[in-house]
């Protein structure tokens, strides 16, 4: 893990992003400092290994995805206003919206710039599943802002929000390190969709550590998301489960506009805990990582090869952060 690790984080480190002014190039740089997981590029760079044994032919790629990633995280922390990220200040807060707005958009741009130096062999296959994978990111956070306003959603309707907003991202990360590693269509494809399972559960974890994670190794501010009314799996299984007066006590804290945040996420997290929903998440949950291993089990490798994406995939699963 750490070789890949540190070849992404040094290359982010030397990368010129940018100097003047210094308002839109400093929040880069800063958010990049704050120690992300750099899951997505590892994966980038993993997937490229097991074709290839010379994986910094994906180096670029893998940092165009990680600053792609970053840039989605400065604007949905706009959106979802989250005071902290990576258990700092959000750029948003510590400089000011505009201030996100534009950085992120230049991180857009460095994106493609990165992605731009892959080797031509592959350039054009690389940005057409990069392009489909990077609208999908948007359409999903589109939905996601939908549902906050909407009063019940149906759990397929989560699922493929999830699917948009997080699960491609990982997928096409997997894939598009195949590809430069010069695997064939169908394994390339086959990634994909292990890459699906795995961003499906990613998330799933993601939504359950914003209510049961330790804010402090999360660096994320608990319960985010039950204040601003995301419907989570949780919330929706909860609104499924929930009868009576607990039903009116949760539709109440959905509908109520002015409130305290400590006592509304104690409020329902109360609900969550009687109704048992934290077990059937979890449960959710690893039916993803499962269908994962099956299709990772599945393709025609030597083993060896396989080992260092079955440990991550493993430290996906049990992640506290
Ligand atoms: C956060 O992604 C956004 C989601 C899709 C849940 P990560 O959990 O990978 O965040 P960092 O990059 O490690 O901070
Ligand atoms: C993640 O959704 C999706 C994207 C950032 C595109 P969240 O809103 O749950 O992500 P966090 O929890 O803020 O990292
Ligand atoms: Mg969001
Ligand atoms: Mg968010
Ligand atoms: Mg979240």
């Amino acid at each position: 893990m750490e070789k890949y690790f540190g070849l992404i984080e040094d290359a982010l480190r030397a990368y010129p992003f940018g100097g003047e002014p210094a308002e839109l190039y400093e929040p880069i740089r800063y958010v990049l400092s704050l120690g992300g997981k750099r899951i997505r590029p590892v994966l980038t760079l993993m997937s490229c290994e097991m074709f290839d044994a010379d994986y910094e032919k994906a180096l670029f790629p893998a940092l165009g995805i990680e600053v792609f990633h970053n840039f989605t995280l400065l604007h949905d922390d706009i959106m979802d206003k989250a005071p902290l990220r990576r258990g700092q200040a959000t750029v948003h807060t510590k400089w000011n919206e505009n201030i996100a707005i534009l950085s992120g958009d230049v991180m857009l741009v460095r994106a493609y710039e990165l992605f731009a130096k892959t080797n031509d062999k592959y350039l054009r296959t690389v940005l057409q599943k990069f392009n489909k994978c990077a609208a999908e990111v948007c359409e999903g956070q589109q939905y996601d802002m939908n549902y906050e306003t909407e009063q019940r959603i149906a759990e397929e309707d989560y699922l493929e929000m999830i699917r948009l907003k997080t699960a491609v991202l990982l997928a096409t990360a997997i894939e598009i390190g195949a590809v430069v590693g010069g695997a064939d269509e169908a394994t390339s494809s086959a990634l994909y969709d292990f890459g699906i399972n795995i961003g499906l559960g990613f998330q799933l974890k993601d939504d359950l550590l914003d209510v049961y994670g330790d804010s402090e190794k999360f660096g994320k501010r608990s319960g985010g998301d039950i204040i601003a009314n995301k419907k989570t799996w949780l919330l929706i299984k909860a609104l499924e489960k929930a009868e009576g007066a607990e039903l009116r006590e949760l539709n109440k804290w959905l509908d109520v506009r002015e409130f305290d945040n400590k006592e509304k996420v104690s409020a329902v997290m109360k609900i969550y805990d009687n109704l048992g929903v934290k077990y059937l998440c979890e449960f959710k949950m690893n039916s993803y990582f499962s269908k994962a291993k099956t299709i990772f089990d599945s393709l025609d490798l030597p083993e060896e090869k396989k080992i260092p994406l079955r440990e991550l995939t493993q430290k996906l699963m049990d992640r506290q952060r």
